[in-house]
Parts: structure tokens; C-alpha cells; sequence
């Protein structure tokens, strides 16, 4: 399958600029050339200093976590689609189950970040999953689906085609618990069959879709073995340069 395998690194709130700086140093040193991707998601404040260190690692690249939805304006605290462009950012994540659950962003709100991020020529993360609650009930197949409905499926083919999605089911977030291999990729063709259906097959074959979720050296082999599980969004494993460089390795 010629889709890209990507291994990304949500830092979420942690580390400090120095200690950022040290972790992406080790990671490029570690990972001097690869035909896949890395991308590192650092809070705002390390995006530039991390940008500079990667700048010569054409197979890694810089992301952030969110994005404000407008261009500019009176928006106290918030980060533009412009601002990351400038400083060298390519990938945004969108829709992260923290945002969703602690920041109260709903599908609607996120199909305009989506919109924005494209607009200003960045490539959004898009984050989808469910609850505990929710895959107990066995409706984690419609409740995902109805995620990417409201929040991607208005985008054009040409549009829909640059994204990345992420499937992270929140029962399995820092929690420890991963979801089997095999619940991954069940998610994941569902997913995939839904984008063949709402755009085409040659769309949904080329769309990434990573699998996140307590993602750690141990699990990672069966993970990304599966057929539709291209590459992983790591949260607590991507603190540790050996760990997430075990992680890329294994795509
Ligand atoms: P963990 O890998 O810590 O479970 O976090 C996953 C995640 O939320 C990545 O975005």
C-alpha cells in the first residue's frame, strides 16, 4: 500500500523548551534517515526552537496540537493557522479528544477549524474516537462515523485527500489500555470502507489513518502490522526518545 506511514508525537503539556529541544535532538540523531514520516507535536512555545532542529530532516516534520478557527482578530490567547505557517509548521491537530472533552469542541466547531487549517495551506491531524460508554453499548462504529460526517465529510475530494486521520478511542488514552490489534483495524476498515463510499476507493486507500492510544514499544509491531493501521499518534511514548524511536522504527 503506497499511503504514507507517519509516526506522531503529541508532547501534549509537558516538558519545558529546554527539555523539548534535548528530546527532538535525540530523536534526529536516532533517526538519521527514514522513507517515513515523523512528525513531532509540540506545545506553541517549542514549535520554532524544535523547528530548528529538524529543519534539516526532510522526513521530519512540525505540528500543533490546535488552532484557533478564525484568521485573525480579538481572540485573547489564541494561535492563528497563519502564525504556525510562518513559523514553519505544516500539520495541525484537530479535534483531540482533551480538546473535545476539556475545551467543550464539538464536531461543528471542529469542521471550521478543519476548514481553516486547510484554507491556509497546512495539513490537518483529524482525532476521532469514542468513549468506554460508548463501546460498551457497541455503537462505536456509528458514533465515529458520525465524527468524520460532521466534521470532514463536507470537504472536497481534493481537500479530504490531504488529511490525516487519527483513530483514538478514549478508553485507551493514557490510560494503559490498548485497544487489540484486531479492534484497531476493524475501527480503521470501517472507517476507510466509509470514505470509499463517501468519496472513492482510490481516496480512502491513500488516506493515512494512525491508530492512538497507549501506543508503546511493546505494542506497537502488532499495531502497525494490521493492514489498515498506517502509523501511530503517540502521546506518553513520545516523551522518551528511545521509546518513540523504537515506535518509528517499527513502521
Ligand atoms: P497516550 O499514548 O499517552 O495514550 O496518548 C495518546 C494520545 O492522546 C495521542 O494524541
Amino acid at each position: 500500500m503506497s499511503r504514507l506511514q507517519i509516526a506522531a508525537g503529541n508532547w501534549k503539556m509537558n516538558k519545558n523548551l529546554e527539555e523539548g529541544v534535548a528530546l527532538a535532538t535525540a530523536l534526529v540523531e536516532a533517526n538519521p534517515s527514514s522513507d517515513q514520516l515523523v512528525i513531532l507535536a509540540t506545545p506553541f512555545i517549542h514549535l520554532q526552537a524544535v523547528g530548528a532542529v529538524i529543519k534539516d530532516v526532510p522526513h521530519f516534520k512540525l505540528a500543533a496540537q490546535n488552532c484557533h478557527q478564525a484568521e485573525k482578530g480579538a481572540y485573547t490567547g489564541e494561535i492563528s493557522v497563519e502564525m504556525l505557517k510562518s513559523i514553519g509548521v505544516e500539520y495541525v491537530i484537530i479535534g483531540h479528544s482533551e480538546r473535545r472533552e476539556y475545551f467543550k469542541e464539538d464536531n461543528a466547531l471542529l469542521a471550521q477549524k478543519i476548514d481553516a487549517v486547510l484554507a491556509g495551506g497546512l495539513i490537518p491531524i483529524f482525532c476521532c474516537g469514542e468513549s468506554l460508554t460508548i463501546r460498551e453499548a457497541g455503537t462505536h462504529v456509528d458514533f465515529v462515523a458520525n465524527q468524520l460526517k460532521e466534521s470532514i465529510f463536507h470537504l472536497s475530494d481534493a481537500d479530504f485527500s490531504k488529511l490525516v486521520i487519527a483513530y483514538e478511542p478514549i478508553w485507551a488514552i493514557g490510560t494503559g489500555v490498548t485497544a487489540s490489534p484486531a479492534q484497531a483495524q476493524d475501527m480503521q476498515a470501517a472507517l476507510r470502507q466509509l470514505i470509499a463510499k463517501q468519496y472513492s476507493q482510490e481516496i480512502a486507500d491513500g488516506t493515512s489513518i494512525l491508530y492512538g492510544g497507549s501506543v508503546k514499544p511493546a505494542n506497537c509491531n502488532d499495531l502497525f502490522s494490521q493492514a489498515d493501521v498506517d502509523g501511530g499518534l503517540v502521546g506518553g511514548a513520545s516523551l522518551k526518545a528511545e521509546d518513540f524511536t523504537t515506535i518509528i522504527k517499527a513502521l
